[in-house]
């Protein structure tokens, strides 16, 4: 097999040895069956590193012209009668489209959360890795009259542009409903978004460049992992304790890397469901205005408590303008018309807007006046007050489930509020192994690598109880437990609930 490499040519070394091969293959003359040389071998015949050859052979893989056996080497595929005329073709190649791609798209690898949000309406699969509110509880006959009320009253707005910080009265609205909460901020401080999910899109194109550092929990919310990882940003992990973010940790790290930010989730953190005290959180604030570090808080569980009172937020603690406020209607009432916000100081929210314009010029006209509407009624406190209750009883079916069928050495905390339970499994059990089988038996949950950033966190997962009726709560652990059952001889240990002090070691 002869390869001829032009090291001046502009086409990259991997793509020249794979068009060549690719033309062998088309032209017959590299037959079905046919070994292709080793990597290594290959590779030291043209003088280039291994990877390059490799990268080479995934190409033709793709192009389903070889495949690859452990053991049996790279074999040459068998090309049906009739395609090899493609070889007159061979001046024109398709396009090797991840060679057109940008740094940060090839950062973008993990479908993680695409693939949890196509199992979402599949009815036979009990997937409690979708932390959604369940639509038994949606406000349909509300929405329903809300919407057609400004389709006929106010059709010409609400289907034409606003403005891209955000329809203004909703705005008024979220100054007020945040007033309410501690948080002194003018509607001009506040900007909609598609989802606090865009806030955090935002917040990585305004503060950071590739090799910047940040500091997240760990665990921490693979939607911000992952938009944090695209950008190309060092990502610091701060561990947690029962009582939140570890200071102490975290002191030495602002000292030694001076992050651009703190990225937080101070109460029912997703995906540990743990809160921040109140003394953590004074700490947490010091140290941010010690070392100049502003921090973004991701707020979307607080309405959610099941037990005692909301918790304070960071930002109506801060006194110094350091904490940038996120917050979303996707957990509190649903999340498909896709509305968070973000309460910002006056300059960085003017930045916001700037960038938000390239995104997507504002969020949609309807969802904006439709859920204004809902909550100058009244009917968001009305809505929290009914579902707060409701939740409470499906966190308690699923304890209840893991009590009655947790085997020996699985473990979990009860969460106050927010939706998660976040779980060990017994020593040995590898999460992502896990998950394979249970998805075999028709249930799903987030593994817990998912939720670190540098790796670690390979025997836990998060179990989400807020979308499904009791029965499917139950269902769906038993399933999850039916698949452990398989893949582990229960040892010594006894299943049991996480004690406030054996929080620690889980996180
Ligand atoms: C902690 C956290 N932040 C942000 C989001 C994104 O929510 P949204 O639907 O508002 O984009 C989620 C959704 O699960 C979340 O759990």
């Amino acid at each position: 097999m002869e390869i001829k490499l032009d090291r001046k040519s502009p086409a990259p070394l991997y793509l020249q040895i794979r068009n060549q091969i690719r033309r062998l293959i088309l032209s017959r003359r590299l037959q079905a069956g046919s070994r292709l040389p080793p990597e290594r071998e290959l590779a030291g015949a043209l003088g280039v590193n291994r990877s390059t050859v490799v990268n080479a052979y995934r190409e033709l893989e793709a192009d389903g012209l070889i495949e690859s056996y452990v053991g049996r080497g790279t074999t040459v595929k068998f090309i049906p009668p009739g395609e090899e005329g493609q070889e007159t073709d061979l001046a024109v190649q398709t396009p090797v489209w991840k060679s057109f791609y940008s740094r940060q798209a090839a950062r973008m690898f993990n479908p993680i959360i695409s693939n949890i949000l196509d199992l979402v309406n599949r009815e036979d699969i009990i997937s409690l890795a979708v932390g959604l509110p369940s639509n038994e509880f949606y406000p349909l006959k509300e929405f329903n009259s809300i919407m057609s009320g400004l389709i006929c009253e106010k059709g010409r707005y609400v289907f034409g542009h606003g403005p891209t910080a955000g329809h203004y009265p909703l705005r008024e609205y979220l100054a007020g409903f945040l007033k309410e909460r501690g948080v002194e901020t003018m509607p001009d401080n506040s900007m909609v978004l598609s989802g606090s999910q865009q806030g955090l899109d935002l917040a990585a194109k305004v503060f950071l460049e590739p090799g910047d550092a940040l500091v997240v929990e760990e665990p921490s919310y693979m939607g911000a992992l992952q938009v944090f990882a695209a950008a190309g940003a060092r990502i610091l992990g701060v561990p947690l304790d029962e009582e939140g973010l570890r200071v102490d940790i975290l002191e030495q790290i602002l000292s030694r890397y001076h992050p651009k930010f703190i990225y937080t989730l101070p109460t029912f953190q997703n995906p540990s469901g743990i809160t921040m005290s109140i003394l953590r959180r004074r700490e947490l604030l010091k140290l941010a205005y010690r070392f100049h570090v502003p921090i973004l808080e991701d707020d979307p569980y607080s309405e959610l408590y099941y037990e005692g009172e909301r918790m304070p937020s960071l930002k109506s603690m801060d006194n110094h303008g350091y904490v940038i406020y996120l917050s979303t209607f996707s957990k509190m009432l649903f999340p498909g018309l896709r509305l968070g916000w973000v309460a910002a100081p006056p300059v960085l929210a003017g930045q916001l807007v700037m960038t938000k314009q390239l995104d997507d010029f504002h969020v949609n006209s309807l969802s904006q006046w439709a859920v204004n509407e809902f909550c100058r009624r009244g009917l968001l406190e009305k809505h929290l007050m009914r579902v707060r209750e409701e939740y409470a009883v499906k966190r308690d079916l699923m304890q209840a489930s893991l009590e009655e069928l947790a085997p020996p050495g699985f473990r979990w905390n009860r969460p106050a509020g927010g939706y998660h339970f976040w779980c060990k499994l017994p020593e040995g059990v590898k999460a992502g192994a896990l998950l394979a089988r249970t998805i075999e038996k028709k249930a799903a949950f987030v593994p817990s690598d998912a939720f670190f950033a540098n790796g670690g966190g390979t025997n836990r997962l998060r179990l989400s109880f807020s979308r499904y009726p009791g029965e499917l709560i139950r269902e769906g652990v038993r399933r999850i437990f039916e698949a452990l059952g398989e893949m582990f001889c229960p040892g010594e240990m006894s299943g049991e609930v996480l004690t406030r002090q054996e929080v620690r070691p889980l996180v």
